[in-house]
């Protein structure tokens, strides 16, 4: 092993997350398959959920739900929740409690306009967010994490003081995505705001947003001082980023370089041995629109997959694409 740039390990509450590598919770794509994928890729330390409604939890059944099927691999584990002004917590926690969760994430970051409508995400109040918080608190000993963007305008003080809150009442892990509320994807992401509540706080922060590199993952840590990273989109366009930036930045061992074809169609597998059958295409087709980003003509990867009616229909596409690519 080389040695590590950074702390190896992020030890909180009754967790140790190592490396601290983090899969963002992302909507159709932070499954039970992208992330076996990942766990045999190497380098991740934890995993999120996609986000979990709080009214659907206690009668989701875990044995069908895309949303919740998980292998004890997938570990350790924090289920990300929306709540809803006035909803009923406790049901959703005691069932977290039954599916083994290490942890409990709070959304407190998404605008989505299905989160708008409920007013959860990054809709709820500073003072719905504090009662919630409390509540889950005192409903659970597991460790409590939330995630929030930098809030509605750049303005320090507020933001400080939000973060500071969220400790006081009991937040374990705090994940910060360094955009305001409004804004786009296509902007960079501001790691150094992150930084801002990354010195002021006493528990682990997690960075996140517009990480695809290792050099991205080397400078986001600098410019924000942050515990570790969490990774969406740039682990579902690279799946082993995780183990590339264990071995630069953490000095665990070098990974086993696979080809493009054989990590997707290991994905098309994990999709089969995962869901049910009318549950594959469409995450198939979500994963390649990412995946796509590895070529210069990914397009016609991303364009043909989505044009395709079944599943094999995909894989036969995919098929001809990589041979093209990769000769
Ligand atoms: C398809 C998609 C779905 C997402 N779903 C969620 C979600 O369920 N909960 C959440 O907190 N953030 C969600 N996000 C935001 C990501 O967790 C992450 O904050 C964002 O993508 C920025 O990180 P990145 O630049 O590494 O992708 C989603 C993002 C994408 C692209």
């Amino acid at each position: 092993m080389r040695p590590s740039v950074y702390p190896r390990s992020l030890v909180f509450h009754s967790c140790t997350i190592n490396p601290p590598l983090a899969l963002a919770p992302m909507v159709g794509l932070s499954h039970s398959a992208l992330r076996l994928l990942i766990l045999e890729l190497g380098g991740i330390g934890l995993f999120f959920s996609e986000m979990l409604s709080v009214g659907r939890l206690p009668t989701e059944n875990e044995k069908i739900s895309p949303f919740l099927c998980r292998t004890p691999e997938e570990n350790p584990f924090f289920y990300q929740i929306f709540v809803c002004p006035g909803q009923d917590l406790l049901p959703a926690i005691a069932r977290l409690h039954t599916l083994n969760a290490q942890g409990i994430d709070l959304n407190l970051g998404c605008p989505a306009p299905a989160l708008r409508k409920v007013g959860a995400g990054s809709f709820m109040t500073p003072e719905l967010v504090r009662t919630t918080v409390a509540a889950i608190r005192s409903a659970t000993s597991l460790p409590i994490s939330a995630k929030i963007r930098l809030g509605k305008t750049l303005d320090e003080k507020s933001l400080v003081s939000f973060c500071k809150m969220l400790e006081d009442e009991g937040i374990d892990l705090l994940t910060v995505h360094g955009r305001l509320h409004g804004e786009k994807f296509c902007r960079k992401a501001r790691w150094d705001w992150i930084g801002k509540v990354k010195k002021v706080l006493n528990i682990p922060v997690l960075a996140n947003g517009g990480i695809f590199t290792v050099e991205d993952a080397r400078q986001c840590l600098a410019i924000s001082g942050a515990d570790g990273l969490m990774l969406g989109r740039g682990a579902a366009i690279r799946p082993w980023i995780f183990a590339d930036i264990a071995h630069s930045l953490y000095g665990l061992a070098k990974p086993e370089r696979r080809s493009f074809s054989e990590i997707y169609f290991r994905f098309i597998a994990l999709l089969e041995e995962r869901f049910t059958p009318e549950r594959r295409l469409g995450r198939l087709k979500q994963f390649s629109h990412y995946y796509a980003e590895n070529f210069a003509f990914g397009h016609h990867l991303s364009s043909g997959v989505q044009n395709a009616k079944t599943l094999e229909e995909a894989g036969a596409i995919a098929a001809a694409f990589f041979e093209k690519a990769e000769g």
